[in-house]
């Protein structure tokens, strides 16, 4: 494989680097590690980007992934060959990232409180699996295919399975996900079944499931696809590009996610650093994390809430002991992660440092909402004609909380990324059924 990039740790006072051709993800220090590329790629490339759009049938010009995968070049892929990309690029026929790109959604900006026309929200549940997913399971898998990987392993909330199983089928290769039983939305779980992945259910959360799968994948010598994976973050880096493209590259002032196992907020961050060190993008926007209340641990550290100390970055060297201090305080209370929003219930996110770089290269916050903010963030993003699942709409709840809180101005320029579809048609129903909720319209019989 190519030596133009390497894998390298994220802990600055280690840097140890490592080849590509394995499958390790944490350096021998303990921290995870960063795709490094040894080429700064030249400013030109945003017109072939343009160009590739009118893709002629050419699916990775197509695939909103690839379309970019110059500044994503592990696989050390230089051409326009079709043939020559589809040995190597993993795309479920170019459709991962293709419907996606910033949209003006009038009603969700009322209920946030901001312009019609500078609040934006890209839905990126219009991926073939539903979710966001599909940005980096393209690149995870396409890492697989390069080691000659038979098996591909997660622990999923639900749609890091469904993303993981479809790419899986559709490559030929075995899939097992490891689920929390009877916590993930119905929808979800039926992709991994239909899929034909191997469907693990562990009595316990999503902490408890990926400590399982990561232990599974070690005795088994399968692949993790969860975004512990380097190359996971890699293709959820489109997910900015394409914010960017849509806005000429003129970055906007506010980046907006939900926050998990914070796999989004660290490729958020290593894009935006990368394309800054790069010279692409003079301005830095802030990033936004939305935390469930339930689920509330970056919130809770970053803001100081826990020993009354705000962890950050540090240059590198956070204090790990504190997080550690926290989960202990977690299990010691039996705290467990608890909220509707299901994809976000977690409570160790697993990229919490990498989050704290993004969170310091960008001046970013991290604020709560509750279920049920989230689920109004859910349904006004309905009735714009756009559908998400509740843990996106924490998207349009933390903007409106950050605009009440004077943070986010009402005329800033704000992008949010609505990270999955609805897969529980009844959380809907249940919604609307009940006229107490703000945006609810009852059924009427006759
Ligand atoms: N939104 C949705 C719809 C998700 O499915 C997830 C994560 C997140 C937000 C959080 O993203 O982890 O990058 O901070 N879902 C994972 C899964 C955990 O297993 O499907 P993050």
């Amino acid at each position: 494989m190519d030596a133009h990039v390497v894998k390298k740790c994220i802990n600055p006072s280690c840097g140890l680097t490592y080849e590509i051709n394995n499958d390790i993800y944490r350096c021998s220090c303990g921290s995870l590690l960063d795709i490094k590329y040894s080429q700064r790629p030249p400013r030109e490339l945003i017109e072939k980007f343009y160009q590739r759009r009118n893709h002629g049938g050419n699916i990775y010009n197509e695939s909103g992934v690839w379309r970019f995968r110059d500044l994503i070049n592990f696989a050390g892929i230089d051409t326009e060959d079709f043939d020559e990309c589809a040995r190597v690029l993993v795309s479920l026929d170019g459709s991962e990232g293709r419907l996606s790109k910033p949209y003006r959604m009038s009603k969700a900006a009322d209920h946030a409180g901001m312009e019609h026309d500078s609040f934006l929200l890209q839905p990126e549940g219009y991926n073939p699996s539903g979710s966001f997913k599909d940005n980096g399971m393209s690149t995870a898998v396409t890492h697989a295919k390069m080691l000659g990987v038979r098996k591909i392993i997660c622990a999923s909330t639900g749609n890091t399975s469904a993303s993981a199983a479809m790419y899986a089928a559709n490559e030929d290769i075995d899939c097992d996900v490891y689920i929390p039983k009877g916590e993930i939305a119905p929808g979800k779980l039926g992709q991994a079944f239909q899929f034909g992945a191997q469907v693990i259910q562990i009595q316990g959360n999503f902490d408890d499931a990926l400590s399982a799968s990561l232990k599974n994948a070690k005795e088994t010598g399968g692949y993790t696809v969860n975004s512990v994976n380097p190359f996971r973050l890699e293709g959820q880096k489109t997910i900015v590009y394409r914010v960017l493209e849509h806005l000429n590259w003129n970055p906007p002032d506010w980046i907006v996610y939900p926050g998990g196992a914070l796999g989004n907020t660290s490729s958020c961050g290593k894009c935006l650093i990368e394309l800054y060190e790069w010279g692409w993008i003079k301005k830095i926007p802030r990033m936004a994390i939305v935390n469930a209340e339930g689920a509330n641990t970056f919130y809770e550290l970053y803001n100081g809430l826990f020993e009354n100390k705000k962890l950050t970055w540090n240059d590198g060297r956070p204090d790990l002991g504190m997080i550690e201090r926290y989960y202990a305080h977690l299990d010691e209370k039996g705290i467990r992660p608890k909220t509707h929003a299901t994809a976000i219930q977690i409570g160790r996110p697993a990229n919490i440092v990498k989050a704290l770089r993004a969170l310091n290269f960008t001046n970013g916050v991290v604020v709560q909402v509750s279920d049920k903010e989230m689920a109004d963030g859910m349904s006004i993003v309905g009735l714009n004609g756009f559908d998400c699942e509740m843990a996106s709409g924490a998207v349009p709840a933390g903007v409106k909380k950050l605009r009440s809180d004077g943070i986010i101005k009402r005329d800033d320029v704000v992008v949010g990324i609505l990270t999955g579809r609805q897969k529980d048609a009844g959380l809907a129903v249940e919604y609307h059924t009940n006229e107490s909720n703000l945006y609810a319209k009852p059924p009427t019989n006759r």
